[in-house]
């Protein structure tokens, strides 16, 4: 079996895969704020997606839940126009039939309890009639504030229960979007209840960057190759530069952003989950426990930001005109920009500088994590202008778009001389692996269907992201210790811009 590009030894041609996926298992779902723009942009379309590779499960059966009063009918109606829109030509008709007779809205409040004995009882009958054999997973796509209300509702209407002794069918889940929280003290707080009523093992915490292919390959990278690891400390990497640009602004966003900022919003959870991949030490297995040990430990070592020297090591950033966006305030002091530079404290890391930078209204979608090694240590081809033109290697992992992975190093100029110049070895995923890509809220989906929370967040490390990022949050004046600075829109942060 050879893609181009790839060659698997005669081993995994006989097992297939590596790590074997298994089959999601029976249940009905229950979507809390199913006409929200989540569930609209990620949570159906990937239904939608699972249902075209007929990923569902046999048994399994979707309810729609919110405040807004509508009928089944419209709200099928209308998920099917925004899909049919995002889709374009290639939304199938038959597909969508398949998803379209699973699914039924139910109108409630998320703080009533009655509301929640009637689904109770409609989720009862569901089970009755399509033998979903009792097993059920709620996946909380509301705003943040609610989550509380649900849960402690879920549970006092018996909608959730204990895991049973094997772990195995029936089996009742809760999915907990992002932002998980909005301090370290809420976030606690969050914790405490969910633990409180569920086991950890049900309790599945989203960060959809987990579940992209790319981000789970920097695990790869490090450690299904030999080569790369004994380079991957202080004795040859110079820095590490982590970089999330988005071109887009906060789009229909102002209401949720506004009190949100880029620091909650994706340096706290995307960014902390990419630094860990990028710098944690070898699990003892990628079983979802010991990874999370792992990961963990990591943010023990994290060097905590000092109060002292914070506008030395973070800078924020506001683009120009994002005062004038919709539902803003218009003296917001809400940062669209943040970079900052950052230790780890242990014996791999000691002194190397990781350099993280996010924001939206910049010059280009661009995601990427670019390891710079230590420039060589004596230079015998030419003078110093020659030498200078030596650049350290560079090994960048694009996480999106154009994902892939390159790899700069040095190279003789053909030609009389010796000169030396720079090229790159590129890797991309296009090339390599034709086909349909899984979406990271359809991995995210299966796997909670599936029992499995490796790519979700565990309730220390959620913990200790907050902790890392508590001194960079606004005090209770609504200030921070930074300043926010403008930027124009479009600017450059990242190499390749
Ligand atoms: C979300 C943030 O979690 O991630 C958004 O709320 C951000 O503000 C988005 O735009 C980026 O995700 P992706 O997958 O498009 O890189």
């Amino acid at each position: 079996m050879t893609e181009p590009g790839i060659t698997f030894t005669s081993q995994q041609q006989k097992e297939g895969i590596l790590m074997r996926d298994t089959a999601p298992a029976s249940c009905v779902m229950v979507i809390f704020g199913a006409t929200g723009d989540l569930a609209r942009n990620k949570l159906f379309p990937a239904l939608y997606g699972l249902a075209a590779e007929k990923k569902l499960p046999d048994q399994f059966e979707i309810i729609g839940y919110s405040h807004t009063d509508r009928t089944t009918e419209s709200f099928i109606a209308q998920i099917r126009q925004s899909l049919a829109k995002k889709m374009g030509q290639s939304f199938s008709p038959p597909v969508w039939e398949m998803l379209a007779r699973r699914l039924r809205y139910v109108a409630g409040d998320f703080g009533g309890k009655e509301d929640y004995d009637n689904l109770a009882k409609i989720i009862k009958k569901i089970e009755e009639e399509q033998k979903t054999g009792g097993s059920r997973l709620f996946y909380l796509a509301t705003a943040s504030p609610f989550f509380a209300d649900i849960l402690r509702n879920l549970h006092s209407s018996g909608l959730i229960y204990p895991v049973n002794a094997d772990r195995q069918h029936p089996w009742s889940r809760v999915v907990i979007e992002k932002p998980f929280g909005t301090d370290l003290e809420s976030a606690r707080q969050l914790n405490h209840l969910a633990t409180s009523i569920l086991d950890e093992s049900q309790i599945f915490r989203v960060d959809h960057y987990m579940a992209k292919e790319t981000v789970q390959n920097i695990l790869v990278l490090r450690f299904a190759n030999a080569i790369f690891e004994p380079l991957w400390n202080r004795s040859h990497i110079d820095h590490v530069q982590i970089s999330a640009a988005e071109d887009m602004g906060i789009g229909t966003r102002g209401a949720f952003y506004d009190k949100t900022g880029v620091v909650r919003d994706v340096l706290q959870n995307h960014l902390m989950q990419i630094l860990a991949l990028v710098a944690m030490e070898s699990p003892v297995s990628f079983k979802s426990r010991d990874f999370h040990d792992e990961k963990s430990k990591f943010f023990r070592a994290l060097r905590a930001l000092d109060a002292g020297d914070l506008a030395d090591n973070v800078v924020l950033g506001q683009y120009s005109g994002y005062r004038a966006e919709k539902n803003v305030e218009s003296d917001s002091e809400t940062p669209t920009f943040v970079a900052l530079k950052v230790f780890i404290d242990n014996w791999r890391w000691q002194g190397v500088p990781f350099y993280i930078r996010a924001g939206k209204g910049l010059a280009a979608k661009l995601t990427e994590v670019s390891i710079h090694f230590r420039p060589i240590p004596i230079c015998l081809f030419g003078g110093v202008d020659a030498c200078q033109r030596i650049h350290p290697n560079v090994l960048t992992m694009r996480i999106q778009p154009d994902e892939g992975i390159t790899l700069s190093f040095a190279c003789k100029v053909p030609g009389d001389h010796l000169e030396v110049g720079e090229v790159t070895m590129d890797f991309s995923y296009a090339r390599a692996f034709a086909g349909k890509k899984r979406t990271a809220y359809e991995r995210l989906l299966l796997d909670c269907m599936r029992g499995d929370n490796l790519l979700y967040g565990r309730a220390d490390v959620i913990e200790g992201q907050w902790s890392f990022i508590a001194p960079i949050l606004e005090d209770k004046d609504g200030k921070t210790a930074i300043p926010v600075r403008q930027y124009a829109r479009g600017s450059a942060i990242c190499q390749g811009q």
